[in-house]
């Protein structure tokens, strides 16, 4: 299970510091709000770019703003990895991913928690990654919402049903409890915000997630949504 830091709550004032605190982190998932798709907003390419100048890891980009299409050449130009866009946000989100993959970028779509996780389906076979936002977008610190449970149990059946590759990821209340889990529903990365960085040793928190997964399958209090899993 990959696990991807969210720098929503870290200090940005100590941004290099910061990423070095999560030193075991492959992926890193920038959290790009623009006061209109979600009512905050943060940073930007620039911030994807600044970073990238120090560090060559993963760099998931996940685009909470309208019009995602118009920024995407400038995420690869600043070194992004992969773009995941809504599919709220898209006119055509066909066009998007092809978009994506012609600047040499992967390309995920994500769903809020109320959009009807169907609705991927035409997608799904031109996707690198899915993304389930377990939480309501637009803020860290937020309660993990059970339902996306049978939503990345969807998905991965889908997946397995016509031998596709996609990964499933989760974001938003990730922690000791929801991660095995999300786990055991099918989910392949969990991107993590305050679950990591209100820990001194990020590190010891980031690989505490997978090993919980592997150890503790479905010892929640979700559990009656378990029962409905394979
Ligand atoms: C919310 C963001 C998440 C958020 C996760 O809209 O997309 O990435 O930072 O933070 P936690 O893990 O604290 O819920
Ligand atoms: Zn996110």
């Amino acid at each position: 299970m990959i696990v991807a830091p969210s720098f929503l709550t870290a200090d940005l004032h100590r941004l290099e510091a910061e990423i070095a605190s999560v030193r075991s982190a492959e992926w890193l998932h920038f959290d790009v709000m623009d006061g209109r798709f979600v009512p905050a907003s943060t940073y930007d390419h620039h911030l994807v770019a600044t970073v990238r100048a120090f560090s060559d890891r993963y760099f998931d980009c996940h685009l909470m703003t309208v019009d995602p299409e118009a920024s995407f050449s400038d995420y690869a130009a600043a070194g992004a990895s992969s773009v995941t866009f809504h599919l709220e946000a898209s006119a055509d989100p066909a066009a998007g991913i092809f978009a994506l993959h012609a600047l040499g970028l992967r390309a995920g779509l994500a769903v809020k928690p109320a959009t009807p996780i169907e609705r991927l389906s035409p997608y799904l076979s031109h996707l690198d990654l899915v993304l389930v936002m377990s939480v309501e977008p637009g803020k860290g610190g937020q309660a993990f919402l059970p339902e996306a449970l049978d939503r990345i149990a969807w998905l991965s059946d889908f997946r397995a049903e016509r031998g596709l590759t996609y990964l499933i990821q989760v974001d938003g209340g990730i922690n000791g409890v929801t991660a095995p889990l999300v786990r055991r529903a099918g989910a392949d990365v969990v991107v993590a915000g305050s679950f990591i960085f209100r820990r001194t040793d990020r590190d010891a928190a980031i690989a505490e997630l997978p090993e919980l997964a592997k150890a503790n399958p479905g010892a929640s209090p979700y559990i009656r949504s378990v029962s409905k899993l394979r």
